[in-house]
């Protein structure tokens, strides 16, 4: 799930190389490289980790070219180092790749037979040499593209150039996402818009199976058959300065901090507040499929897998539907029973999660009715899904993802009392209170922001434990699997998430006074519909899990509701969240978990944006 970019123009590229690849460098991070023409020939710098190592090594470089290609990997095939980075020059060709071709082995076993020499492990420069050997056969560049990639199997995105047409460069995609930037004579192809907010907001997004032609002046979409297809020129509203960190020290601590905001811009829009009744308007026309449904479906990776089982607990409390919940890599495989009055929701921040994607593909191709929610406007899942909410939580650039998560549960939120009220299975003066309740949620987590401090010094004074335990009951269950994937993706320290009643069934045996216990249990101003005693049921059997893990000598940090003086005597460390209802507490949750993990691993100093081996969007199996 590399980043890739392309540019062709007036202007010496090296810079805009760099600060394209800059911006996609949450992509992948074990290397980068860029390639430029000059003079008719290929000049190729790459170098193994970050970026600024090729920026050290471009510094003294005085270029004169005005055409350029650019990469920052994270690596599938070959280890990463210098020799696997891209680009990969083959003869009169130069490409970058973000994909797997998952038939290369089969490619470079014909192209050894056939005398060809490859340098890299990587699938990547097989495609050069397919490229190269069609035009030493005489094909021009253009035409041997479009020739090679059917050959292909697996995903791709391309960004190609070539020493026959000096002013050209050649983009394709199949599965990875693309698209093209056009600019005042000068065009440019990027993994995602963020790469060239800077200098154009008008984007074509290509489609699985296309490619581009484009010179200074002027791109030409073509289909798999190298006839040219019309395009819809797109122009986006998120500007450059909303990108950036604006004072804080990471994007991620910014992000946490963005949430109110995030929130309201989620919320908003979709209230009607003189009735006091949520009406997405996203779901138009999609509407009419909500009747009809008597089974759902939610499925989604990571994080937003973690918002996919809050939305369980929204959807059959508040609707009475039955859901089931399910991680997207699993899904598509296991040829799950699906119905035409099902419905599937998929969710994902960035829109272009390939196993998601892949999942609602087999989903779609069953005839169920499929719902996504992104955050990426007119990412390719947003652009496939039969309709989309979008979560206008503005752009994520941490790798860990925080806002998208609340923003999701929000709109989880929003979509299960919209699916109750339609149900009538939420009288009016229930769906009413839902909807006030979570017009208030952004002003409740101002205040849970304030427990910064406090969770700053538990974080010195926690961070060198090596092993934790997040437990919850009940809808504050997946915050405890996400409270400990967010301890995990940037400590590294060990971290697992568990309904606290399954401790004692496994997992107890390793509580001793080395490991902490993140206990969340907050009390409840109001309960699941026709369910009034759940949040202190849950709250005793909660306060009794904990007592299991004070008997064996474990620290426990406390997430409750203030004025819980029972809960703070018994915890060695207790933040207090301000009173809210069952169904508000998991986004007030959130926050404490993330900040933690955040100034845990600030503490540690690990690469809090970038953690290793990670990447923000998985474009790949
Ligand atoms: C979140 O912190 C992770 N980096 C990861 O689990 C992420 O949520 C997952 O890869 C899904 O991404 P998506 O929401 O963009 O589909
Ligand atoms: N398969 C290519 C490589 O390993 C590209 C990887 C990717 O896009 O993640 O270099």
């Amino acid at each position: 799930m590399c980043g890739i970019i392309g540019y062709t123009g007036e202007k010496e590229p090296k810079e805009t190389l760099l600060q394209a690849l800059k911006r996609l460098e949450y992509r992948g991070y074990d290397s980068a490289g860029i390639a430029t023409l000059e003079g008719g020939d290929f000049r190729v710098y790459r170098c193994e980790g970050r970026l600024e190592g090729l920026e050290a090594k471009l510094k003294d470089e005085h270029l004169q070219s005005t055409i350029g290609i650019g990469h920052t990997r994270w690596a599938t095939h070959g280890a990463p180092i210098e020799r696997n980075a891209h680009p990969h020059r083959v003869g009169s060709v130069v490409l970058v790749h973000n994909g797997i071709v998952e038939n290369y082995a089969h490619h470079k076993a014909k192209l050894e037979a056939a005398g060809r020499k490859i340098q890299s492990d990587t699938d990547s420069e097989i495609v050069a040499h397919l490229i190269d050997q069609k035009m030493a056969e005489g094909v021009a560049f253009v035409k041997a593209v479009q020739l090679v990639l059917p050959t292909l199997e697996g995903s791709y995105a391309f960004v190609i150039m070539s020493t026959t047409e000096p002013n050209t460069i050649v983009a394709a995609r199949n599965g990875s996402p693309l698209l093209i930037g056009i600019g005042e004579k000068e065009m440019y192809c990027a993994s995602d818009v963020q790469a060239i907010l800077s200098w154009t907001n008008k984007v074509v997004y290509l489609e699985d199976k296309q490619m581009a032609v484009c010179t200074p002046s002027r791109y030409e979409i073509l289909d798999a058959a190298g006839v040219p297809v019309k395009s819809e020129v797109k122009q986006i509203k998120w500007t450059a300065d909303e990108l950036g960190k604006v004072g804080y020290a990471h994007f991620m601590l910014k992000e946490i901090h963005e949430q109110p905001r995030a929130l309201t811009n989620t919320i908003e829009g979709n209230i009607n507040h003189s009735d006091e009744i949520i009406a997405i308007k996203d779901l138009g026309l999609f509407r009419k499929n909500l009747k009809a449904i008597n089974r759902v479906s939610i499925v989604a990776c990571g994080t937003s897998l973690h918002a996919g089982l809050l939305g369980k607990y929204y959807i059959e409390q508040f609707s009475r539907l039955p859901v089931e919940v399910d991680y997207a890599s699993e899904f598509r495989y296991r040829n799950p029973i699906l119905e035409r009055d099902n419905l599937c929701i998929f969710i994902s921040q960035s829109g272009e999660t390939l196993d998601t994607l892949a999942a609602m593909r087999e989903a779609k191709s069953r005839g169920v009715p499929c719902l996504a929610i992104c955050n990426v406007r007119d990412s390719t899942l947003a652009r496939e899904a039969d309709a989309t909410i979008y979560t206008n939580a503005g752009p994520e650039i941490g790798v860990a993802s925080t806002k998208a998560f609340t923003a999701q549960t929000a709109v989880l939120y929003m979509l299960a009392v919209e699916m109750g009220h339609i149900h009538a299975s939420l009288f009016k003066t229930q769906y009413q209170e839902l909807t006030r309740e979570i017009v208030r949620t952004p002003f409740l987590m101002e205040k849970v922001l304030g427990l910064e401090e406090s969770i700053k010094k538990a974080a010195a004074e926690y961070q060198d434990f090596r092993c934790f335990f997040y437990v919850g009951r009940g809808i504050y269950y997946p915050v405890a699997l996400e409270g400990a994937l967010k301890l995990k993706e940037i400590t590294y320290l060990h971290a697992e998430g568990y309904p606290a009643g399954e401790l004692k069934h496994g997992p107890i045996a390793l509580i001793s006074e080395d490991v902490v216990t993140f206990v969340l249990a907050p009390q409840a101003s109001s309960n699941p519909p026709n369910n009034p005693t759940t949040s202190r049921v849950y709250y005793d059997k909660l306060m009794a899990n904990l007592e299991e893990v004070k008997a064996r000598n474990g620290k426990i940090i406390a997430v409750g509701t203030e004025n819980d003086s029972r809960l703070a005597e018994r915890a060695d460390v207790f933040w207090a969240l301000p009173s809210a209802g069952w169904a508000i507490n998991p986004m007030l949750l959130s926050i404490p978990v993330q900040l933690f993990a955040y100034h845990v691993a600030l503490n540690l100093g690990t690469d809090v944006d970038k953690p290793r081996n990670l990447a923000k969007s998985v474009t790949v199996e």
